[in-house]
């Protein structure tokens, strides 16, 4: 029997990676002078994103590594932007770098000229910890999961969730939901590719509602970041026994935080499901402290490309990673 409703906490995964964090950068101090550093490039005065910008910087800090922020206002051309990021890319002080998204309209999505693209492309692949440029993208459409540089932080979190919670992919019908950059795009590559052999398939704005709820009700994971009012997972589109996996976050009309399934009711129908608050959050921020350490890592020539998934923690130390 399946037992419906159990609860994916984030915290214990959030803590095993920090605690690998901690070690690595002890050792990083300890042996090779080097404290790892993050620069946030934030455009604008968007609230949510300063509020997530100083969850990362505090959790640098936190975690005993070194984190600066670039503000720049929201009528900064992408041109102007792209130089600062690459002047960052260049600086060898810097180890990893974060373009807080999403960027005014102006960048992400002109009629002409350079927009975001341009902006993380200028990031150099070692540094690039939210895995978005063109130098660490094409490893993971690839499926070549041992030249990875960087996973984007969400799909490392779910990554990490599933492998500590021991949610089997191969041969499973994955559906996502959303089509951002950072999340549900690397997440489809991810489930579908060679690293989790599962059938994926990516549900998204444009999809006709029958479909939805067809693909949504033969789903086995359920991997959801839409974040819209107007976007709700219920119980009935959901196959008894699946795994509910909800990236989104929103903050509702109530004041309060909310994901895309309706949660009360989908725990009674899913066999695993993540809350929100407390759910893939903790372990997005959490995994991208991985990756700022993986970035320094490489920087110092200390690292080879490639993750290890078996487990819910990063792979060994520092020493362990000179394969
Ligand atoms: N905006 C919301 N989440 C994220 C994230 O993980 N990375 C970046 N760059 N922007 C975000």
């Amino acid at each position: 029997m399946v037992l419906m409703g159990r609860i994916m906490h984030g915290k214990p995964v959030a803590e095993t990676i920090e605690q690998w964090v901690r070690g690595e950068v002890d050792h990083l101090r300890a042996a090779h002078g080097l404290v790892p550093r993050l620069d946030v490039a934030l455009v604008g005065r968007s609230a949510a994103s300063q509020r997530y910008v100083a969850k990362k910087i505090e959790s640098c800090h936190r975690l005993g590594m070194s984190a600066h922020l670039h503000t720049f206002d929201d009528d900064i051309s992408a041109a102007e932007l792209r130089d600062q990021v690459q002047r960052l890319s260049d600086d060898p002080a810097v180890h990893a770098i974060l373009v807080q998204l999403p960027l005014p309209r102006h960048i992400e999505d002109p009629p002409h000229g350079l927009n975001k693209f341009d902006v993380f492309d200028a990031i150099r692949g070692e540094k690039d910890v939210d895995g978005i440029s063109r130098f660490t993208v094409p490893e993971l459409y690839r499926a070549q999961a041992d030249a990875l540089l960087h996973l984007p932080a969400t799909a490392l979190a779910v990554r990490r969730m599933m492998a500590f919670y021991g949610v089997e992919t191969e041969g499973r019908v994955a559906v996502i939901v959303g089509r951002n950059d950072i999340t549900a795009k690397p997440i489809h590559h991810m489930l579908g590719g060679r690293m989790c052999n599962a059938t994926a398939i990516w549900l998204h704005r444009y999809t006709r509602k029958p479909d939805h709820d067809a693909f949504m009700r033969a789903a086995d994971i359920i991997v959801t970041s839409v974040g819209s009012e107007h976007y709700s997972i219920t119980a009935e589109m959901v196959k008894p026994g699946a795994v509910v996996i909800d990236v989104a976050t929103r903050v509702g009309a109530d004041g309060k935080l909310h994901g895309d399934a309706d949660f009360e009711r989908v725990k009674e129908v899913a066999s695993l499901i993540t809350p929100v608050p407390k759910g893939v959050g903790p372990v997005t921020v959490a995994a991208l402290m991985e990756n700022v350490v993986r970035a320094a890592q490489f920087c110092a020539g200390l690292r080879k490309p490639g993750y290890d998934f078996n487990t819910g923690v990063p792979a060994g130390t520092e020493a362990a990673s000179l394969r």
